[in-house]
């Protein structure tokens, strides 16, 4: 059991830093058997996007301060504990955790998400990188148009010509760059500006096609991008210490590697895919498209993304079942890693099928309860913003009415 005199002091708030100005404003409704609370989160996505957030469009992401709340409220017991979070996505939690000087790990399945996440979370030399940048647009003047655009349906559905051009030639000169933080840097501006300098709809989840969208000039949006996070990375420099250890794994969060069974992961931080949302890989695939040359440098080879991923979409009986066998599995795996005293947040929403309810959180918490974890507070939040029509269809609100689909952080004690 944690022994509360090892528990360090909490992070003070008086000279609130950026990342503590837009924490969830949290109101408890009930006390017993355990306590049931609502996390309002009334702010926007520019606001939420401080510091790197912003730096890679991730489309499934969790509101940075969910995070961040989770990390205020769960006593860290000694500087050697880490949080994990096994549904690692894009790197909220390991940013929101360096900003608080903890320790963290995370595990994607998806080698992009896992570039993402390191990307933003360690810390770049960003005067390299923009070194790095002005050879690449010097040498992209001279020889792009050397390059041809794939002819492939693909390519021609998504891409004009000339896009794809340029694309191609950026392309060429990242993979032919010396592997380090600094290529994987100018990789995650690159695939950043995919879906912009597409012809698909910005906004939307899914790509689709938008018939009026102004083209991008390819090198001046990617020379933008990069400068733009070279700044945001600069701000988020100056708040966490040189020494910080944060990196994210390529795996399975069905198998966790041993080495999460040293007893120091205090806290597990958990966000699946939502049930009847999407699968990540489909939504990714503009994406995956132009990174696949680096696909089996990043992957070594080992993971085959579609094969492992857990799939949440459609919600028809056989990947309900799945979705749910899948969360047993990964929180046995949890469970059997963590201290006793360690917690659990799982970040899950209900979902509708046919208009009925698939009540998720519930379920989750049902099955989290029988693997052996104490609930300790349910909390449900409500989130004021949307990314367009696919993003409010799926948006899951709690105003209240138990008969609606809620979105919950379930927090839980082993
Ligand atoms: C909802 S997202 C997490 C988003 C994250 N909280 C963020 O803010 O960026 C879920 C993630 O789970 C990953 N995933 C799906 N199946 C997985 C598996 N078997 N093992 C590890 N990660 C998996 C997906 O690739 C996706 O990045």
């Amino acid at each position: 059991m944690y022994n509360q005199d090892l528990f360090e002091a909490p992070t003070s708030r008086s000279s609130s830093p950026i990342f503590q100005q837009y924490l969830p404003l949290v109101t408890e409704i009930a006390k017993s058997p355990h306590s049931v609370k609502i996390w309002d989160i009334p702010y926007t996505i520019p606001q939420l996007s401080y510091l790197v957030h912003g730096d890679y469009r991730y489309y499934g992401k969790f509101p940075s301060v969910v995070a961040g709340q989770i990390l205020e409220q769960i006593p860290r017991p000694t500087s050697n504990h880490y949080v994990l979070d096994n549904f690692c996505g894009s790197g909220t939690t390991l940013v929101e955790a360096n900003l608080r000087g903890i320790k963290s790990y995370g595990i994607d399945i998806s080698w992009l998400s896992v570039l993402a996440s390191n990307v933003k979370a360690r810390v770049n030399d960003t005067e390299e990188i923009k070194i790095e940048l002005g050879k690449l647009v010097a040498w992209f003047e001279k020889n792009h148009t050397n390059y041809e655009a794939p002819s492939d349906n693909f390519s021609e559905k998504w891409f004009t010509k000339e896009a794809s051009i340029d694309l191609k030639a950026i392309q060429d000169y990242l993979y032919k760059m010396p592997d380090g933080d600094v290529k994987d840097f100018l990789l995650i501006g690159y695939i950043g500006i995919v879906r912009r300098v597409s012809k698909a709809h910005d906004g939307e989840v899914r790509p689709h096609i938008k018939k009026e969208k102004r083209q991008r000039n390819v090198i001046s949006a990617f020379s933008k991008k990069i400068q733009d996070m070279c700044k945001n990375h600069n701000e988020y420099k100056k708040l966490i210490g040189r020494n910080n250890i944060s990196k994210c794994f390529l795996g399975d969060n069905t198998e966790l590697p041993k080495q999460f069974s040293d007893n120091l992961c205090y806290l597990v931080i958990s966000h699946p895919p939502y049930l009847n949302s999407f699968n990540y890989a489909p939504v990714y695939s503009l994406e995956y498209y132009w990174g696949k040359p680096f696909e089996s440098f990043y992957t070594n080879n080992t993971i085959q993304l579609y094969k492992s991923e857990m799939k949440a979409h459609p919600a028809s009986e056989n990947i309900v079942e799945s979705y749910f066998e899948h969360l047993k599995k990964c929180y046995t795996e949890t469970y059997q890693a963590q201290p006793k005293g360690s917690y659990l947040a799982v970040v899950i929403g209900d979902c509708t099928r046919k208009g009925e309810l698939i009540p998720v959180c519930q379920r989750t918490i049902q099955l989290i309860t029988k693997i052996g974890y104490k609930l300790e507070e349910e909390n449900y939040r409500t989130t004021h913003y949307g990314l367009g029509k696919y993003a409010y269809r799926h948006r899951a609100d709690y105003h209240g009415d138990d008969k609606e689909k809620k979105d919950g952080i379930l927090i839980f004690r082993k």
